[in-house]
């Protein structure tokens, strides 16, 4: 089969399309003819071994030789064990443990995967589980009368959340750069900020806000918040993390705000309520573009470099 395959971490350039052997599932584990995997920004960063979180179980060359964990595809064979899916299924799901989605066959832990609806294409249902778990998961709380901001909006994650907490009833500000500000709005967001011109942190207060990129200090994040308010963060630069974990922590229990790290939680019952909110007509995805398999580093690039509003795809097949 085609897929690929990178031997060290790095640029883009460091990226391959070559011939590799099929993979066999293991027990627990299905084998899926992968039809679509879309692009996160943690493919990004585990390509280039960047923040180092992204190398966690891999310090100095990446444990698997082949990216891609939000895959869409058809089963064609389950190892022992299995018992929810068959040859022929089509499924969906976030394969962060394993990766391995660019690539035309990917094996998988049943337990990542869930059964694709047939309202969604592949390409669609490639969006929505990683991406979805993180705005599911940070945007809970969100409601009538509250401030919710999410910052880095435009993004996969971003544009799910923005269009989740407006659903919810709350009042939401996007923070992006200026060229994805007309995609934040037109999510539902009712206002917008241009993160290289204002720093939401004296724009507030906001009642939840929900981080994609945090690398600002603990003391900027907590003016940010309102009385009783959190501050979720899912990811950014490392010390900017552990500041949030450690000093975080306790500047919010002492002035009655929540700083935390928000552990997102993965598998179907996180991003299947996401899926059927898309097939209800509530929620949109937004495709930004789609690639081909040989133009898996210029989809990568796409993402890492900022460029995509919503979600970027790369159609296997
Ligand atoms: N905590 C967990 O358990 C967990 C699980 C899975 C993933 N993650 C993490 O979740 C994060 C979000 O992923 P994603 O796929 O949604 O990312 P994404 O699609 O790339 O979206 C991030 C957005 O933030 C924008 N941005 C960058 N710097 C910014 C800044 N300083 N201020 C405001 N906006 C900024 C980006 O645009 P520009 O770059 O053009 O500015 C982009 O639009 C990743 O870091 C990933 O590792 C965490």
């Amino acid at each position: 089969m085609r897929a690929a395959v990178r031997d060290r971490y790095g640029p883009p350039s460091v990226l391959r399309v070559e011939e590799v052997p099929v993979p066999s599932p293991a027990a627990g584990q299905v084998l899926v003819e992968v039809a679509a995997t879309s692009v996160n920004l943690s493919d990004w960063e585990t390509l280039r071994g960047s923040p180092l979180y992204a190398r966690i179980g891999g310090l100095r060359s990446p444990a698997r030789r082949t990216p891609g964990s939000d895959i869409a595809g058809r089963v064609t064979a389950v190892g022992a064990g299995v018992t929810r899916f068959r040859p022929g299924d089509e499924v969906y799901g976030d394969n962060l443990a394993l990766t391995g989605g660019f690539a035309e066959y990917a094996v998988a832990a049943e337990s990542a995967l869930a059964h694709k609806p047939g309202g969604l294409s592949f390409v669609q249902a490639s969006t929505i589980p990683q991406a979805g778990a993180i705005a599911l998961q940070g945007t809970a709380g969100a409601g009538p009368g509250r401030r919710v901001l999410v910052n880095g909006a435009g993004g996969g994650s971003g544009s799910f959340a923005v269009q989740l907490a407006k659903r919810a009833g709350a009042h939401v500000t996007g923070v992006d750069n200026a060229g994805k500000l007309d995609h934040v709005r037109a999510l539902g967001a009712d206002e917008v900020l241009d993160h290289r011109r204002q720093d939401f942190t004296r724009c507030g207060p906001y009642d939840l806000v929900l981080d994609l990129v945090a690398h600002r200090s603990v003391l900027a994040y907590r003016r940010a918040l309102a009385p009783g308010g959190r501050y979720r963060c899912v990811g950014g630069s490392v010390p900017a993390l552990l500041r949030v974990l450690t000093i975080g922590w306790v500047a919010g229990r002492l002035t009655g705000r929540h700083l935390g790290v928000l552990a997102v939680r993965e598998g179907p019952a996180h991003f299947e309520p996401l899926a059927r909110l898309v097939l209800a007509g509530e929620v949109g995805i937004h495709v930004d573009r789609t690639f081909g398999l040989d133009d898996v580093r210029e989809a990568l690039t796409h993402v890492g470099a900022g460029r995509a509003r919503g979600k970027v795809v790369v159609r296997i097949r």
